[in-house]
């Protein structure tokens, strides 16, 4: 059943831990230089800035790229035996640091970690000519991480040991405006010690949750339950597997990430049907619905401004809640481990996720996990 969660509102008087949003997302990947490529091309980000041996940083490589409100990072090590390397061993590409804006990086980690959160890093002053940055980090999930960054006296490209990465390739924008949720896939459970972690020690409250009756097909399922933080800019939804007739596709997932992890970011964007064209024709593979799942969308998300037969075309699913509509689409994993993946998602007054495409779109996915043999 899906329950919406009566809890009393986060006020800014009692939010303990303010943020602004997501400030980036860092992944660790084998091949930094390859991957910033990959996402300025087929995604349309910007080069921003380049940290590496040729700016003082002697152990890594990382490329940040931008496009609006979205910032990604891409590290690599440069020689093994070290924590980013054995991390690639692990789990491969993955998102590592999920960081997140604060006016007072010493004051998070300090409300945070004074609530049980592990710490990652305490509270680091970074200065160069551009002003102070202020860093601090605790860990969640699996081996992803949480960074607290203050800039409000930094106006640096991107943080101190970055340079300003000036490139000659510079590929058109998709129209990805921001990260809208970032979902976290747990252990068996694992779900409500997360939930705890997520409401005690950083003040969010579970919006939403769907258990196995919602989200279950033939063979996979699954549940999830929505955390949001006091005034509603950072969205951490959570999923467990649970038991079905074949493999969850969430244990799948745990199987080859090697542990919990980030499962996917959902970018927004304003033009859905102009940000998928872009993005097919730059070779990026999306999640199909049979087109049976047409043939009665209207009657079932009633009217919609978009025309029905480029939704269809490219394969964008409609769901409604009470405050409106959004239109949805995935990506398949992004690297050969059936691991991370991105969602591409225009809100047209909906908070909701998209409960009612989770049928179609788990099929789809079992169709893809029959295919690797893990179904
Ligand atoms: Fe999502």
């Amino acid at each position: 059943m899906i329950k919406e969660a009566i809890q009393p509102q986060i006020t800014a008087a009692t939010d303990f831990l303010p943020l602004q949003g997501t400030d980036y997302v860092e992944f660790y990947v084998g091949n930094a230089k390859q991957a910033a490529h990959f996402y300025k091309t087929a995604f349309g980000f910007q080069s921003l800035a380049y940290a590496g041996p040729e700016t003082g940083i002697k152990d890594r490589a990382s490329y940040a790229i931008r496009q609006n409100k979205l910032t990604f990072v891409f590290t690599t090590p440069l020689r093994g035996g070290n924590e980013i390397a054995d991390h690639i061993y692990k789990h491969g590409d993955g998102v590592k640091i999920l960081a997140l804006k604060v006016t007072n990086a010493t004051d998070a980690w300090e409300q945070t970690t004074l609530r049980g959160a592990i710490s990652y890093m305490e509270p680091v002053r970074m200065k160069d000519d551009s002003g102070e940055l202020v860093m601090s980090g605790i860990k969640t999930y699996g081996d992803t991480v949480h960074l607290f960054i203050e800039r409000e006296n930094y106006t640096g490209v991107f943080m101190p040991g970055y340079r300003k990465w000036e490139s000659n390739y510079n590929p058109a924008e998709t129209g990805l405006l921001y990260v809208d949720h970032c979902v976290g896939n747990v252990g068996w459970n694992q779900m409500n010690k997360w939930v705890g972690f997520y409401e005690n020690i950083m003040g969010f409250r579970n919006i939403l949750s769907f258990d196995d009756n919602d989200i279950s097909t033939e063979y996979s399922a699954l549940m999830s339950k929505v955390m949001s933080n006091g005034n509603g800019y950072v969205k951490f939804p959570i999923n467990e597997p649970a038991e079905g007739k074949k493999k969850s596709q969430i244990e799948e997932y745990l199987d080859y990430y090697d542990g919990e992890g980030c499962q996917h970011v959902a970018l927004a964007t304003k033009d859905i049907v102009k940000t998928v064209t872009d993005l097919q024709n730059r070779g990026i593979e999306f999640l199909k619905v049979p087109t049976t799942y047409y043939d009665d969308l209207l009657d079932r998300v009633g009217a919609i401004d978009e025309d029905l037969q480029p939704l269809k075309e490219l394969g964008i699913l409609v769901d409604r809640d009470d405050e409106g509509y959004l239109l949805q689409i995935f990506t398949k994993p992004v690297e050969d481990r059936p691991t991370l993946f991105f969602e591409i998602i225009q809100r047209k007054g909906a908070k909701s996720f998209g409960k009612g495409n989770f049928k179609a779109l788990f099929e789809a996915i079992e169709r893809e996990q029959e295919s690797r043999g893990n179904l």
